[in-house]
């Protein structure tokens, strides 16, 4: 059985709790249909938010937004976004309130940020990271819980933050 920070039960395994929102620009294309695939291996649904192409040059921060805003409504239970370095989809999806999205660069720290800080969206830098160095931090992400306990305080004052 999962917990949020909340202590309110979520779900009863790692699949009843999966439906992802993806989005990546251009740059991170390639990397976006890669993982898609890994998701489906895992049996994990995947809604798909664009880019639907590496030829044209695209904003990262709209797909930023469409994937924030599918997590923070409710529509996914958490996103994925990719683009050249995973910084500018990172600084654009944070900007909505209720994101906690976490540039991730290996599997321990795609491990720590939902275990630690509870990140709902995992960024990943398709030009900075290996295909291998993906597929792991991406494996990392979905498997790991959020710990609770003290980091949940933590994640709590992070949500006052953006009241101020
Ligand atoms: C696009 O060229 C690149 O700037 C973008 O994918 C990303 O790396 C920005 O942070």
């Amino acid at each position: 059985m999962y917990y949020d920070f909340l202590g309110r039960q979520i779900a009863s395994s790692k699949q009843s709790i999966m439906k992802i929102a993806i989005g990546s620009d251009h740059a991170g294309y390639e990397e976006k249909e890669t993982i898609k695939k890994q998701l489906e291996q895992m049996g994990i649904e995947c809604e798909d938010f664009g880019t639907d192409s590496a030829r044209n040059s695209v904003d990262y921060p709209d797909f930023a937004a469409l994937v924030g805003n599918a997590v923070t409504s409710g529509k996914a239970d958490r996103g994925i976004l990719v683009c050249g370095t995973g910084i500018g989809v990172s600084i654009a999806a944070n900007k909505i309130p209720g994101v906690r999205a976490a540039l991730a660069w290996s599997a321990e720290t795609a491990k720590l940020a939902r275990s630690h800080n509870d990140a709902n969206v995992l960024t990943v830098g398709a030009r900075t990271s290996t295909p291998e160095n993906i597929k792991e931090i991406i494996n990392a992400y979905i498997t790991s819980q959020f710990e609770g306990g003290r980091h949940a305080l933590r994640v709590e004052k992070i949500a006052q933050l953006e009241k101020k």
